[in-house]
C-alpha cells in the first residue's frame, strides 16, 4: 500500500507513544520507508533504539547536532518524507504548530515542512476539551493539518472520554488515504483556508445547527435515546464559523468539545430541542443535523420504576413536536434555507425525496445510516443533497470534509435566496 513511499514520523512526549513503534512496524510492513523524529518528552516513553531498530533508520533528536546538520539538515529532513505523521501529536505539538514556534526539532520540522501533516492527537480529555487546545486545533484544521482521532474511550490516567490516540491501524489507513497510490497526485489542500478568511462565504450570516441525539426520560434514571454522536453536526458547526458565519449550536448530549467560536445551547429532549431552536431564532440559515426522537414516553415516571415482580410496566409513547416541519413552514421568520437530514436504512434517495416533500424544507441531505455504513458514531460519511437542482451524490469522506463541502454548497444556494 506504500511501497515506494516515505513517512516522517515526530513522536510527542504521551503515553501513546509506545503505539507509535507499532505503527512505524505497521508502515515498514505496507512497504513504506519510515524516519523518526524523538521530542525530548517522547524519549521518556520510548527509546530511540526501539525505534531506529524496528525503521532500520537513525532517529533524530537534536536540532542543534552538528552530524545531524551536516549529513540531513532540519530543513532537508523537513521534506524529505511524503507526508509527515505526529503522533502521539501532544497538547504542547499542537500549540507549537498552531503558533508557529520552532523551539526544538520536532516542532521546526513543522513550521518548515512543504508535505502534508496529518496529526494524531493524544492527551488526557480536559487537555482535549480546553478552549485553548480546541482553538489550536481550528487554527491547524484552517492551515491544512488533517486529524485523525481522537478516539472515545478510558484514558491511561483513569478518566473517560475524547482524548485516547487512534490505533496505530487506522493512523496507517489515514497516511494510506493522504498519499494514496505512487504517482498519485497529492490532494488539493482543504477548501478551508479560503472559506476562513475574513468575508468568508458565510460573513455576516447568522446559522442555526441543531446536532446530536435526544434523550427521553423513561423515570429518573432511564431514557430513550438513538446512536447519533454529533459528529457531523458538530463539524457543520465549525465550519460554517470558519466560513465567517456566528453560529448557534444546539447540541442533545454528546461527547464532544464545543467547536471553537460557536456558541452552543445543551439540550436534553426534543422540546428542549424545539424551544431552543425558537431562542435561537431568527437565522440565515437552518440546518437539522439531529436525531431527533420521533417519540417520547406519554408519562414520565416520577420516581425510579421497580422490579416489583408485577407485570412489566408497558412503555406508552406520544410524538414529539416536528421541528423541521415547523421551521419549514414558519410564515413569518423562515431562515432563507432549511436544510433537513435524513438518516435512512434502507431505500435512501427514496425516503429522503418524500421525507423533503413532507417536511417543507428546501434541502435534505440524505445519509446511509445502516450498521454496516458505520456512519453513525463513525468517521466517515457518504451523502447524497436533494435540492430543486436533483440529487447530487458526494464521495465518501470525512466528517469533517462532507461538513465543508456541504458548507459551500449551501453558502451557495443561500447567495440565489437573497
Ligand atoms: C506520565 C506523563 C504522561 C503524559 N501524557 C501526555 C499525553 O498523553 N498527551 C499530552 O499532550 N501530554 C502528555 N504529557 C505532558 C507532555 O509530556 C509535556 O507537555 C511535554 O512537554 C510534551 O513535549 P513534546 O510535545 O515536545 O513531546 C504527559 C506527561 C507525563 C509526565
Amino acid at each position: 500500500m506504500l511501497k515506494g513511499r516515505s513517512v516522517l514520523l515526530i513522536i510527542g512526549g504521551g503515553i501513546a507513544a509506545y503505539k507509535a513503534a507499532e505503527l512505524v512496524r505497521l508502515i515498514k510492513k505496507s512497504g513504506g520507508a519510515v524516519r523518526c523524529i524523538l521530542t525530548k518528552a517522547g524519549r521518556e516513553f520510548v527509546t530511540p533504539l526501539t525505534l531506529s531498530g524496528l525503521s532500520g533508520e537513525k532517529v533524530f533528536e537534536e536540532l542543534f547536532s552538528l552530524t545531524d546538520e551536516t549529513e540531513m539538515g532540519h530543513i532537508q529532513l523537513s521534506r524529505s518524507a511524503d507526508l509527515v505523521v505526529v503522533a502521539p501529536a501532544t497538547a504542547d505539538l499542537m500549540a507549537k504548530a498552531a503558533n508557529g514556534l520552532a523551539n526544538d526539532l520536532a516542532s521546526t520540522t513543522l513550521l518548515a515542512t512543504d508535505k502534508r501533516v496529518l496529526m494524531a492527537p493524544a492527551m488526557n480529555v480536559r487537555m482535549w476539551e480546553h478552549p485553548a487546545t480546541q482553538r489550536n486545533l481550528a487554527t491547524l484544521k484552517r492551515d491544512g493539518v488533517t486529524f485523525v482521532g481522537p478516539e472515545d474511550g478510558e484514558m491511561a490516567c483513569g478518566e473517560y472520554g475524547p482524548g485516547r490516540m487512534a490505533e496505530p491501524v487506522a493512523i496507517l489507513a489515514a497516511i494510506g488515504e493522504l498519499l494514496g497510490p505512487k504517482g498519485y497526485p497529492m490532494p488539493a489542500p482543504d477548501p478551508l483556508p479560503e472559506l476562513a478568511a475574513p468575508g468568508g462565504a458565510l460573513a455576516g450570516k447568522h446559522v442555526l445547527i441543531t446536532a446530536g441525539p435526544t434523550h427521553e426520560p423513561i423515570d429518573p434514571v432511564r431514557y430513550i435515546a438513538n446512536r447519533s454522536s454529533g459528529k457531523q453536526g458538530y463539524a457543520l458547526a465549525e465550519a460554517a464559523a470558519a466560513a465567517g458565519a456566528r453560529v448557534t449550536l444546539i447540541s442533545g448530549p454528546v461527547n464532544l468539545p464545543a467547536p471553537y467560536g460557536v456558541h452552543v445551547v445543551k439540550v436534553e429532549t426534543a422540546r428542549e430541542m424545539g424551544s431552543a431552536v425558537s431562542d435561537a431564532l431568527p437565522a440565515d440559515l437552518a440546518i437539522f443535523a439531529a436525531a431527533v426522537a420521533d417519540w417520547r414516553t406519554i408519562d414520565e415516571a416520577g420516581q425510579k420504576l421497580k422490579k416489583d415482580g408485577k407485570a412489566i410496566p408497558p412503555l406508552q409513547l406520544t410524538e414529539n413536536p416536528d421541528i423541521l416541519a415547523r421551521v419549514s413552514r414558519l410564515t413569518d421568520g423562515r431562515p432563507a434555507l432549511v436544510v433537513g437530514f435524513a438518516a435512512e436504512t434502507e431505500k435512501v434517495i427514496e425516503h429522503a425525496t418524500a421525507k423533503r416533500a413532507r417536511k417543507g424544507c428546501d434541502v435534505i441531505v440524505a445519509n446511509d445510516v445502516s450498521p454496516q455504513s458505520g456512519v453513525m458514531g463513525g468517521e466517515n460519511n457518504t451523502v447524497h443533497i436533494l435540492s430543486d437542482a436533483g440529487v447530487e451524490t458526494l464521495p465518501e469522506m470525512s466528517k469533517d470534509k462532507v461538513a465543508r463541502a456541504l458548507i459551500d454548497r449551501f453558502a451557495t444556494l443561500l447567495k440565489t435566496k437573497a
